[in-house]
């Protein structure tokens, strides 16, 4: 009987353990319960996405485009006089004669073309011819961006969207012109050092987005003007309906890949559209999302964007 009360205290004692070990477990697990219940009360509006990302504030600033813009740019962003002196000579001999529209001249006087090209050919960024940026892309001829610019007609409160961003050097002409600009790319290289490119030159106001520009980009839509730097083989019509229906212009490079392709100017009135023949012309092509990569390859051998001759039939 000696022995008996000892492994009785040692059961109460058990059992009193027990029930505190238990008490503890079952607060240990409430508090795991309530925590992620306080969290998403702290993170959702009432009306959140249902897949439970958070949603912006209403009047909050766009969402920043993720592009890869590359950690060093293969560009040269200084300006110094010898190349405003190239500038000045390119703009005096391809450029007036071929533009009329001084504003136009002025913005062609402002951007730095050198900046927009990779520094193996930065030598000849002022020559009036296009020039590669690379993924088989070209940066345009300049009296054809000029000329395409001054079609545009463009006003300070235009809101304009470029289809092709490439390089990025038309996108910075268009600023110098209209304050609200778009720029689409499908390379997403591309995108992302034309990002990089305009941030540094002090045109970080330009919007750009990696998409299929075929599409456009209807979220902003309509535009006062939009400018197609690459060459679908018919009008795009999604960019028709995009453009604003009483006096929306867009300029469009249309024909078959690799030959010779008619610039038009189409003009929304009443929301019909009218197509103007401009000139002959020949660029890379507008290849649509599930084909970038390979027809951009083939781009790389075949003949690059110049400035067509003016035909009879292209006035
Ligand atoms: C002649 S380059 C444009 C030049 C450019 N505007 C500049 O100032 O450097 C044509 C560009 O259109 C792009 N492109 C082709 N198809 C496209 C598409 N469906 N959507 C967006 N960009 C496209 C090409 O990748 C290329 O960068």
């Amino acid at each position: 009987m000696l022995d008996a009360p000892y492994p009785y205290r040692t059961m109460v004692r058990r059992f009193r353990w027990a029930r505190v070990v238990a008490v503890l477990l079952a607060l240990a697990a409430l508090t795991a319960c309530a925590a992620p219940d306080a969290n998403r009360g702290d993170l959702l509006t009432p009306d959140a996405d249902p897949s439970g990302a958070p949603t912006a504030p209403e009047g909050s600033p766009p969402v920043p485009e993720s592009l890869p813009v590359p950690a060093a740019l293969d560009r040269d962003l200084t300006d110094p006089p010898e190349r405003r002196q190239a500038r000045e000579a390119l703009v005096s001999t391809a450029i007036d004669p071929a533009v009329e529209d001084q504003r136009v001249v002025d913005a062609m006087l402002a951007v730095p073309r050198h900046a927009f090209v990779p520094t193996d050919v930065i030598d000849e960024a002022y020559q009036d011819f296009p020039l590669p940026i690379g993924h088989g892309q070209t940066i345009s001829q300049p009296s054809l961006v000029g000329r395409m610019t001054e079609l545009l007609e463009l006003e300070p409160t235009d809101r304009v969207l470029e289809v092709g961003t490439g390089s990025g050097y038309q996108a910075a002409i268009l600023a110098e012109l209209s304050d609200e600009v778009f720029s689409l790319e499908i390379v997403p290289q591309l995108a992302g050092t034309a990002r990089g490119v305009l941030d540094g030159l002090g045109y970080a106001d330009v919007r750009i987005d990696r998409r299929d520009g075929y599409l456009g980009w209807p979220e902003h839509a309509p535009y006062d003007a939009i400018v197609v730097t690459a060459a679908p083989d018919h009008l795009p019509q999604p960019l028709v309906e995009q453009l604003r229906p009483d006096g929306g212009r867009m300029v469009v490079p249309i024909g078959p890949v690799g030959d010779v392709q008619t610039l038009w100017l189409v003009t929304r009135e009443d929301g019909e559209a009218r197509m103007q023949r401009i000139l002959d012309v020949r660029f890379v092509p507008l290849v649509r999302d599930e084909g970038w990569s390979t027809q951009a390859a083939t781009a790389v051998a075949g003949p690059i964007e110049r400035r067509g001759t003016r035909t009879a039939a292209s006035r």
